[in-house]
Formats: C-alpha cells, sequence, structure tokens
C-alpha cells in the first residue's frame, strides 16, 4: 500500500530529471576552452528551514562544510521508511570515522504526527548522528517541491492514515548542492561504497 506503482512516477520524473540537468550542463561549453564541462547538478534541492528534534530552528547553511544525507519519510511508516534509514545507519557505521562528515537526516512528510518530540524517539533508534527535522505544513510543503517528492495522505479504515511517497535519498555536498541520490533498494554495502567514492 505505501509502495505502489504510482509512488514510482515521481522518482522516474526525478530520474529523467537529474539526467536532463547532466546532459544539459555536458553539452554547455566553456567559451574560449574549447572543453565541455559537467557540473552534474540538476534543479533539486535548495535553502530550507525546519525544526530538528530538539526543537531548534535550523537551516540548510547549518550543514555547511559537511554533507547531507537526506531522506524524505515518517515515524508512522510501517515499512519503507525505517528499512531505508537503517540501510543509511549500516551504511554510515561501515564508513566508520568517514561519515562524520556526513549528517543523516531524515525529513518528515507527515508533520501532523512528527513532533519534534516523535522524531527524537524515533531518529535516535537509527544513531545518535540522526537528525530529523519537522516544520509547519507549508514549511513542508515547500522542502517537498524543492525536492521534488511526492507525498500524499491516504485514509486507512479506523479513521488513521498512512503517506503514499517517493522514497529517495539524497546526497548533499558541503555547499548544499545535490550530488548523487540513490534508490531505496540499494544495499548498504552499496551505499558505502558510493559515499566513499564521492566523499
Ligand atoms: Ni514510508
Amino acid at each position: 500500500m505505501l509502495r505502489n506503482r504510482q509512488a514510482l512516477i515521481p522518482y522516474l520524473l526525478l530520474v529523467a530529471a537529474l539526467a536532463g540537468g547532466v546532459l544539459w550542463h555536458e553539452s554547455e561549453k566553456v567559451p574560449g576552452l574549447g572543453r565541455v564541462v559537467s557540473t552534474g547538478q540538476a534543479d533539486i534541492g535548495g535553502p530550507f528551514q525546519l525544526t530538528d528534534q530538539s526543537g531548534k530552528r535550523v537551516t540548510d547553511k547549518d550543514f555547511r562544510g559537511r554533507y547531507m544525507l537526506i531522506y524524505f519519510g515518517y515515524s508512522f511508516c510501517p515499512d519503507v521508511c525505517p528499512t531505508t534509514l537503517a540501510v543509511m545507519a549500516q551504511a554510515l557505521e561501515k564508513m566508520g570515522d568517514r561519515s562524520r562528515r556526513i549528517a543523516p537526516i531524515l525529513i518528515t512528510i507527515d508533520p501532523e504526527r512528527d513532533t519534534p518530540k516523535v522524531l527524537e524517539d524515533y531518529v535516535k533508534a537509527f544513531g545518535p548522528t540522526f537528525v530529523g527535522l519537522t516544520g509547519n505544513a507549508a514549511e513542508i510543503k515547500g522542502v517537498e517541491k524543492k525536492y521534488r517528492v511526492y507525498a500524499v495522505k491516504k485514509p486507512l479504515e479506523g479513521g488513521n492514515y498512512g503517506m503514499d511517497h517517493s522514497s529517495v535519498i539524497y546526497l548533499m555536498g558541503p555547499d548544499g548542492k545535490l550530488v548523487s541520490f540513490y534508490d531505496e533498494a540499494i544495499s548498504p554495502d552499496d551505499l558505502a561504497k558510493e559515499l566513499k567514492q564521492r566523499l
């Protein structure tokens, strides 16, 4: 239910956007130099102002100088989110000291239930360095849009609800710009290997 075909579409759009962005940049020639440059940057990411699990207001600038490994999910998710966050945690563990350069971040897509307190209890299960970010509905909508995240409320029986959502791990560089992104199905070993190459 939380992983359906519909949720794949935004991921594919993201892939297409990124590929388009990379191709666009690769086709740009630097005048006079006659060589092709590739910045590899698509229009994904950007400034945000949110609240962390301790209730402190934080912005993307607070993470400058470190890499951000960002996942959009929610603490009530029964399956994909905890699995993906566990993959991130295991990958960072495999990296040893080098993982200090990376801030693992969960940005909630369910700010209604994911208060700072709820996130505090949730993210600490994945490791002491995990950051949980929430905000008001407009702040969350804004950051979802910037990262091209798909997230829609799905009513469940009994008056509860789940979230249909895209599931992508984003690696943002020390300058806050997109470096790469990974599918939720990546293994901890592969993610660790990828991150080591990127750092
Ligand atoms: Ni989920």
